[in-house]
């Protein structure tokens, strides 16, 4: 197939991380021989995003009310920073209608949602690639090659963790926030699943056994808590089994007074990478230290998409649906391992109550760091009262999201 460059984008969404997506196209584009061009956008708000849509427009770019116009329009190729519910869908019309498609994370709520999609790309010959940005980074493909040389050995543990404090006003920024599902669709929105996903689907991406791959998951063991109001939890801790032996610690929560992190290390049998947003520390065994910085960048998954489906660049690594399928895996593992469990209001103070509430477990920062250095869980470390013992689960011929804990 001949491709017209600047390939022709269009935005689905403009509001909320929507503005962060035209902003990476216009960027791409006003370099020199640019790869791509917005052409095109589409929200339903139009009256909500009226002052964005008049600049797009005075610049030439097509704005529609819905994707059926959008995928009318001249263009090759679609970016999706539309509500998790959307992805699939949106995903699949896209393909049946001949475009490539870049999807924001996560790929979809539940892997049998993922498996659709990847169905439908195969189906169309099409072209998917999801916006975990991580693994577009320049430097990624070199800090994973090293670690396939064996730099670190046989990697033997993994773990990611953070603490990102969020109040009321996060979960009200949108109709999906802490929700399970909207409609009949699971979205299992969560630390793990949205706003700390970028890490796991990183850690996951580079105990992968080839350069292209993430980690096979074995089976799950998790905790899962909310602190406030909410369907779904606020505080994810999950550890899972990975193919070929080692273990993935991933602690996460909006419940905190500090933000920490996001710490993403492997340790192997040779020494420990210590990941970071700004760089990349190999501290080897012997003592010895090298350092490769890091820049992430959102343009970088449009950038890295079009080299690799132009053939321009075919070896640089892309977050295709497989990959991103083990993050969601992960996610849909502990959610059906275990129920959600309410933290006993004893264990929760709350900042600015008359304002914008935001609850947090006192020390939960301090648990899991514990934790993480023992490989635990929160019930397990005895730090915790406010915890209950993990569920878990094989995922072994596990194929479908099946809510069991979800009501
Ligand atoms: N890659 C990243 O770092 C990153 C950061 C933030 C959010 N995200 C992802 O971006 C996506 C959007 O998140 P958000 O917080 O901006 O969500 P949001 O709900 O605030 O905004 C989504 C936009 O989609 C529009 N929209 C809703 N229904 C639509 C429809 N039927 N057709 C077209 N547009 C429609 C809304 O009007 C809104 O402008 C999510 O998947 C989220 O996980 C990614």
């Amino acid at each position: 197939m001949s491709v017209h460059m600047p390939v022709a984008f269009g935005v689905v969404g403009l509001g909320g991380f929507g503005a962060s997506v035209r902003g990476a196209l216009q960027q791409l584009q006003a370099k020199p021989s640019p790869l791509v061009k917005l052409v095109a956008a589409c929200d339903p708000a139009q009256e909500l995003h009226a002052e964005t849509i008049a600049t797009l427009r005075a610049d030439g770019v097509t704005v529609v009310d819905e994707l059926k116009k959008l995928l009318a329009l001249p263009i090759q190729a679609l970016w999706l920073p539309v509500p998790i519910h959307l992805h699939r869908p949106f995903a699949e019309q896209a393909l049946a209608a001949g475009k490539w498609v870049i999807s924001e994370k996560p790929a979809s709520g539940t892997i049998q949602d993922i498996d659709a999609m990847i169905a439908a790309r195969d189906r169309y010959h099409g072209k998917v690639a999801i916006a975990f940005q991580d693994i577009h980074e320049r430097s990624t493909p070199k800090i994973k090659q090293r670690i396939l040389d064996g730099a670190l050995g046989r990697i033997t543990y993994v773990s990611v963790s953070q603490c990102s404090p969020r109040p009321k006003s996060y979960y009200d920024r949108n109709n999906w926030g802490g929700r399970l599902r909207i409609g009949e669709t699971w979205i299992l929105d969560s630390p793990c699943t949205n706003a700390m996903a970028h890490s796991i689907n990183l850690a996951l991406f580079l105990a992968g056994a080839e350069m292209n791959r993430s980690a096979k998951l074995v089976s799950v063991d998790a905790e899962l808590y909310r602190s406030r109001d909410i369907p779904s939890a606020d505080t994810t801790c999950i550890r899972v089994q990975l193919e070929g032996g080692s273990k993935a610690l991933i602690l996460m929560t909006h419940a905190c007074a500090t933000n920490t992190g996001p710490f993403v290390v492997l340790r192997g049998e040779k020494g420990e990478l210590h990941m970071s947003r700004e760089a990349a520390e190999f501290r080897y065994r012997d003592g010895s230290t090298e350092t490769i910085a890091r820049a992430i960048e959102t343009a970088r998954t449009a950038e890295v998409a079009i080299e690799r489906w132009t053939g321009r660049n075919t070896s640089v690594p892309l977050a295709e649906l497989e990959v991103a399928r083990e993050q969601t895996l992960s996610v849909n593992g502990a959610f059906d391992a275990t129920p959600i469990r309410t933290i006993s209001k004893e264990f929760i103070k709350i900042r600015d109550e008359a304002k914008d509430p935001q609850p947090y477990v006192p020390d939960i920062e301090s648990v899991f760091e514990e934790c993480v250095r023992r490989g635990v869980l929160p019930n397990e470390s005895g730090l915790a009262p406010w915890s209950s013992p993990a569920g878990s689960l094989s995922l072994q011929d596990y194929r479908t999201f099946a809510g069991r804990h979800c009501g």
